[in-house]
Formats: structure tokens, C-alpha cells, sequence
């Protein structure tokens, strides 16, 4: 069936994984890229279907109501994946009020412009919100898990900010009937991350024989999943997602940061040729981060069992995958650390 989607924040990393999925795939839909292009957004990551008939980039920013609405009025989607946000927690820590303008005020006029564009005909529309599993706190190292009735308890400027648009979300579902669905997923790996995040900031400093900053001791735990993997759950969900309804999305793939790294830095030893235990050297223990959550663990039962979606990687397997790509696309990282990467979009859409 024919069918016009907007996917924000398509540049970024899970973005463009998405659309890329969702171009691929469905070439009976009209894929919109909606971006505003931040230091995180990168059209590069796009290459590969820039020029394909049903993608189509605009530049917008969602926290501008105008724009967001002109581009609703002009695209007409039935249906929105929104991903577009501030995602690192630290810069969260320096910056909160970005955070709440993106990630709080963003959402909401993406919900409001939605509601009005498809006012008296919510049949077959949908509001996909695409959120973290941070919403609900840190567990203890107690077996636990996170659930989908887990109740919410942010500890970063990040993490609030995006409950708050969960929350508004559910509201414009149980207020004005708007078709929405939600996951919540856990820490995403895998080629074209940002490298300001733990995984590819490590396998850039390791490739540099610059030190690995690890916070604190390293005894934080994240929930690894394979950006891939991710994409595929965002497409089952979208299609096949109940009204109203969350789904946690996770790996079942538990780390320690420092045991991450060491497996990280054997990786590496392997792949540049170096002696086993070299690339270790370089872990470096610096100042904890601030209201560090101390694990995340999602429980994806609900997902896999009403949905039929599993991951497919073993995380060495994906971890190897990530490094070969980083190695494989040096001039991407090169591109960002030089901030060349900004100028694509200048050189590509316009004609100056
Ligand atoms: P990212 O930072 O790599 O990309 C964010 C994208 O949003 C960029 O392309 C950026 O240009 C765009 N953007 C930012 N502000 C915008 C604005 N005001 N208007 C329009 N576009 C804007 O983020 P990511 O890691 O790909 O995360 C995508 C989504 O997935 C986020 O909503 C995040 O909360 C969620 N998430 C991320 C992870 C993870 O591990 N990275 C895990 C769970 C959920
Ligand atoms: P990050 O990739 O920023 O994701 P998140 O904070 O959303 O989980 O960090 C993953 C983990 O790695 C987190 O526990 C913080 C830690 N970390 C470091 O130890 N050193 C670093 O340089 C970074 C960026 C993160």
C-alpha cells in the first residue's frame, strides 16, 4: 500500500538505519528525511540512497512550529517515525535546556501538527515515538529487569526529557485519539555512531593510541543492542504495534563498561596487528559522570512474544562487525572530527 512517512532525525544514527530499512524495503512508500542537521546529523550517513525515488531530505527543525507545520501541510505523511533528539547524556549535563527544547518542545509540536493534519481521519494514521530505556532509571545489580509498566524515574536532564515526551505522547493518545505507539530500547551499537558515544569514541582513540576514558570504576551496565536490530524491531512495531501500546526493546546483552573495553581492545589488538594486552594500556579512569545510572537492562519479552521480533546478533560478533566498519571508513570519522561532514548538505542541496 502506498504511504508517505516522515522519519526525523534520519541523519543521525539510528535514523539512518531506519530510513535506510525503510527505503530499501518499501519502495511503494515516500520516505521524508526530516532534519535539522545538527552536530549530530550527517546526510553522509545517506549516501547510499540519496538518489533513490522515494527518499526525500528536507532540512526542518522541530522545535520551529511553522516550518514543522508547512512541511506536514505539504508532505500530508499518514504516518511519523520521530527519532530526531538530543541524545548524548553528558552534553545533557552541560546543556539542559537544549535538551528540553528538542526533545520536550519537539515532540510536542510534532504531536500537535499531526493531530491537526489528520483531525476526523485517524484511521490508518500512526505517531511512532522512539524512546530509551533511561526513562525508567537505574536497576541494581540484582537481576532485575526493565518492563513495560516499570514506572518511570529519569535521573539526567536527557533521560527527563525524554519521559516528558513519552508522557505528552500518551496524553495526545488518551486526550484527542491520536493513533501512537512507543518503544523503549537500550544502548544501540553499530556503524555510523556519533564518536562522542562510548564504543566509537573508544575504537577512535584506541586506533590513535590516545587514552580510553572510562567514568568512574567502569561498573556501569548497559543492555547492548546492534543498531540493525533496533531498525528491524522500529519496522515490526510500526507495522504491526497495537494503538496506544509500548514495547521495550532490548539485546539481552549485559556489559560493564570496563569489560566492554577490554573485550573492545582485544578486538582491536587483533585487527591492527598489535600485541595481545597493547590497546589496553590505554584505559585511562577519569571523574565520574553525574548521577551516573549504574545499570539498564531491558526485559523484550513482550515484544518477542506478541510481535515475533529477536535479536540476531551475538554481541562479538556485532562488536567485530562495528570495528570493521570504523577501520573500513576512517575518512567518516575523519570527515567529523573535522567537521567537514557540515558542509554536505550545502554542497549536495543547494547551489552555492
Ligand atoms: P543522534 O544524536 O545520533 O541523532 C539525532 C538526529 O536528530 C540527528 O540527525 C540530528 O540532526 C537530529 N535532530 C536533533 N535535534 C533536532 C531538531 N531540533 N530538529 C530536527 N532534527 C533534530 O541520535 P540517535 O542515537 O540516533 O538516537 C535517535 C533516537 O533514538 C533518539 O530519540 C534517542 O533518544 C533514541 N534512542 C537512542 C539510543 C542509543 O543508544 N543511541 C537508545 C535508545 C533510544
Ligand atoms: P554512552 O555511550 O554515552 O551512552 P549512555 O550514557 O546513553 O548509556 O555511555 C555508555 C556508558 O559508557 C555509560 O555508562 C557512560 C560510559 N562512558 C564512559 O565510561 N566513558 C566515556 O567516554 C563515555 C562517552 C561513556
Amino acid at each position: 500500500m502506498k504511504k508517505t512517512i516522515i522519519i526525523t532525525g534520519g541523519a543521525g544514527f539510528i535514523g539512518s538505519h531506519v530510513v535506510r530499512l525503510f527505503v530499501n524495503k518499501y519502495p511503494e512508500y515516500q520516505i521524508v528525511n526530516l532534519d535539522a542537521l545538527t552536530y549530530a546529523g550527517n546526510l553522509e550517513n545517506l549516501t547510499d540512497v540519496a538518489n533513490c525515488p522515494n527518499y526525500t531530505f528536507v532540512k526542518a527543525d522541530i522545535t520551529d512550529y511553522e516550518a514543522i507545520s508547512a512541511v506536514f501541510s505539504q508532505y500530508k505523511p499518514d504516518g511519523v517515525i520521530h527519532l530526531a533528539a538530543e541524545s548524548h547524556v553528558d552534553r545533557s549535563i552541560t546543556d539542559p535546556f537544549a535538551f528540553i527544547r528538542t526533545n520536550v518542545m519537539g515532540t510536542c509540536n510534532l504531536l500537535h501538527v499531526a493531530k491537526e493534519l489528520w483531525k476526523g481521519q485517524m484511521e490508518g494514521k500512526r505517531f511512532y515515538h522512539i524512546s530509551t530505556d533511561e526513562v525508567y532509571g537505574a536497576l541494581e545489580k540484582d537481576g532485575t529487569f526493565f518492563v513495560e509498566t516499570t514506572k518511570y524515574d529519569p535521573h539526567s536532564p536527557y533521560s527527563a526529557s525524554k519521559s516528558s515526551s513519552d508522557h505528552f505522547v500518551r496524553a495526545y493518545h488518551d486526550t484527542y485519539g491520536m493513533p501512537v505507539v512507543i518503544s523503549n530500547c537500550s544502548n544501540n551499537y553499530g556503524s555510523h555512531h556519533f564518536p562522542e558515544k562510548l564504543i566509537p569514541l573508544a575504537i577512535n582513540n584506541i586506533k590513535h593510541n590516545r587514552p580510553i576514558p572510562i567514568y568512574g570504576k567502569g561498573e556501569n551496565i548497559r543492555d547492548w543492542l546492534f543498531v540493525d536490530d533496533h531498525a528491524r524491531a522500529i519496522d515490526v512495531i510500526f507495522h504491526t504495534g497495537k494503538d496506544g501500546d509500548t514495547y521495550n526493546i532490548g539485546g539481552n546483552n549485559e556489559w560493564t563498561n570496563i569489560d566492554l573495553i577490554r573485550l573492545l581492545c582485544s578486538i582491536m589488538d587483533r585487527k591492527l596487528g598489535r600485541a595481545e594486552g597493547e590497546s589496553a594500556k590505554l584505559i585511562t579512569y577519569v571523574t565520574d559522570r553525574a548521577g551516573h545510572d549504574l545499570r539498564y537492562a531491558i526485559d523484550s519479552s513482550k515484544l518477542q512474544r506478541e510481535l515475533g521480533w529477536k535479536p540476531s546478533l551475538q554481541f562479538e560478533e556485532g562488536l567485530e562487525k562495528t570495528v570493521d566498519w570504523y577501520l573500513a571508513n576512517e575518512a567518516w570519522v575523519d570527515r567529523i572530527t573535522s567537521g567537514a561532514y557540515q558542509q554536505y548538505y550545502e554542497k549536495q542541496y543547494t547551489n552555492r
